[in-house]
């Protein structure tokens, strides 16, 4: 095992879960697109959300970036399916930090995973906004620029997933 990856994350990244993207257009898909200035890791993240339960019913990844932030966003995938968009807006980076062990140089990997879900909550509702408004106060949500102060580090050479 590579120092600073646990076995959690060389799973992901092996077999990353739902990595794909949905097709231009659809109207009940939110897309989250942001990125980590301090390493260039690029992360898109898309839902789509059922009309009738409000629930996200299918999610999508796709992460050019460590290995760190490629297994918190196919975890986050796990994650949010099944959650409304509440619950989803709620998830904080140290929740996928946790469930992967997440050394502390790499929090912003997870951080990643958690701008690009509340980007793709915050899409939704701009395509779709006669849909019942979602509380995401004190969430930080609709913030596309991720502020990272932490200096890449030699654990992460960014690798390509896709
Ligand atoms: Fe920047 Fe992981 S997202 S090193």
């Amino acid at each position: 095992q590579r120092r600073g990856y646990h076995e959690k994350v060389l799973d992901h990244y092996n077999n990353p879960r739902n990595v794909g993207s949905f097709k231009k257009g659809d109207q009940d898909v939110g897309t989250g697109l942001v990125g980590a200035p301090a390493c260039g890791d690029v992360m898109k993240l898309q839902i789509r959300v059922n009309k009738d339960s409000g629930k996200i019913d299918d999610v999508v990844f796709k992460t050019f970036g460590c290995g760190s932030a490629i297994a918190s966003s196919s975890y986050l995938t796990e994650l949010v399916r099944g959650m409304t968009l509440e619950e989803a807006g709620k998830i904080k980076n140290t929740d996928v930090a946790k469930e992967l062990c997440l050394p502390p140089v790499k929090l912003h990997c997870s951080m990643l995973a958690e701008d690009a879900i509340k980007s793709a909550i915050s899409d939704y509702h701009k395509k779709n906004p006669n849909v019942r408004a979602t509380d995401l106060s004190g969430t930080g949500a609709a913030i596309p620029d991720v502020k990272v102060e932490i200096e890449h580090t030699s654990s992460g050479s960014p690798a390509a997933a896709i």
